[in-house]
């Protein structure tokens, strides 16, 4: 048993945000500079911008693929990953992120609710295939095949998260919620700090300023998720 700000803490779960690869170099979505600043969303993030113009999201995705190459996790990625191996209790990760940091920053348990940039999907056999290659309207699925029939595999708008009954499941029994570098716009990931506080469980938000449920929250750790998580992974291990 572990006791944090004066609780018992048994079940911990953590959502992560694009603010937890930032410092890897990996841009945000809407920070300055971000991506949704370069790109509106609705051109590449929806179904119907897929239909309308596939050469543009499949570029806009290969190019963010590619760019995993060529960065390396941080301090944030290897601390949650060391509280996931030294917490004597269990810890949940549910990240919003595409990229694939936590993994190799040695987590060994990652819930990839919008789905992976190292991951597409093929729409005639539904099968999801495992690649760091880029993929276009003429890519062969290697499990049926069939041509031209493969996409990112990727949440866009209007789709549903992946993995949201497992994920509610832990945030009914959890006593901490964590949530490092995300702005709280996006639902449903911006709706579990509530789920959170339904079931009891103490609050605490990382973020470099402050997000749209910041309110929410029991405590803000305002400053670099680096600086952060890594301080608050002390004190939870500290015991
Ligand atoms: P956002 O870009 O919306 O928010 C990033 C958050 O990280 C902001 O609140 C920043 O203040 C914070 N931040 C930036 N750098 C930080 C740092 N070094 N340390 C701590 N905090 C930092 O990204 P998300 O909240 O992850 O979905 O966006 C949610 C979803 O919206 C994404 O998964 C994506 C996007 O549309 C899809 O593409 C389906």
């Amino acid at each position: 048993m572990t006791q944090f700000n004066g609780r018992t803490v048994n079940r911990i779960v953590i959502l992560t945000g694009a603010g937890v690869s930032a410092e890897s170099g990996l841009a945000t979505f809407r920070d300055s500079d971000g991506l949704w600043e370069k790109h509106d969303p609705m051109d590449i993030a929806t179904p119907e911008a897929f239909a309308r113009d596939p050469d543009l999201v499949y570029r806009f995705y290969n190019a963010r693929r590619n760019q995993l190459k060529s960065v390396s996790p941080n301090v944030a990625h290897r601390s949650l990953a060391r509280l996931q191996a030294e917490f004597p209790g269990e810890v949940f990760l549910v990240t919003q992120n595409v990229d694939d940091l936590h993994e190799r920053g040695g987590s060994v348990q990652v819930c990839h609710m919008h789905g992976e940039l190292n991951s597409v999907l093929c729409k005639a056999c539904s099968s999801a295939i495992r690649t760091s290659k880029d993929i276009d309207g003429h890519s062969t699925c290697p499990e049926c095949g069939g041509s031209g029939k493969l996409r990112p595999d990727i949440v866009w708008f209007g789709e549903i998260p992946y993995h949201m009954g497992k994920i509610e499941r832990r945030l009914e029994t959890c006593d901490l919620f964590i949530a490092v570098g995300t702005s709280g716009v996006v639902y449903p990931a911006a709706g579990f700090v509530q789920g959170a506080l339904l079931a009891g469980a103490m609050t605490v938000e990382v973020n470099r300023e402050v997000s749209e449920v910041t309110g929410s929250f029991h405590q803000q750790r305002q400053g670099l998720a680096t600086d952060q998580v890594r301080n608050l992974v002390e004190e939870l291990l500290a015991d």
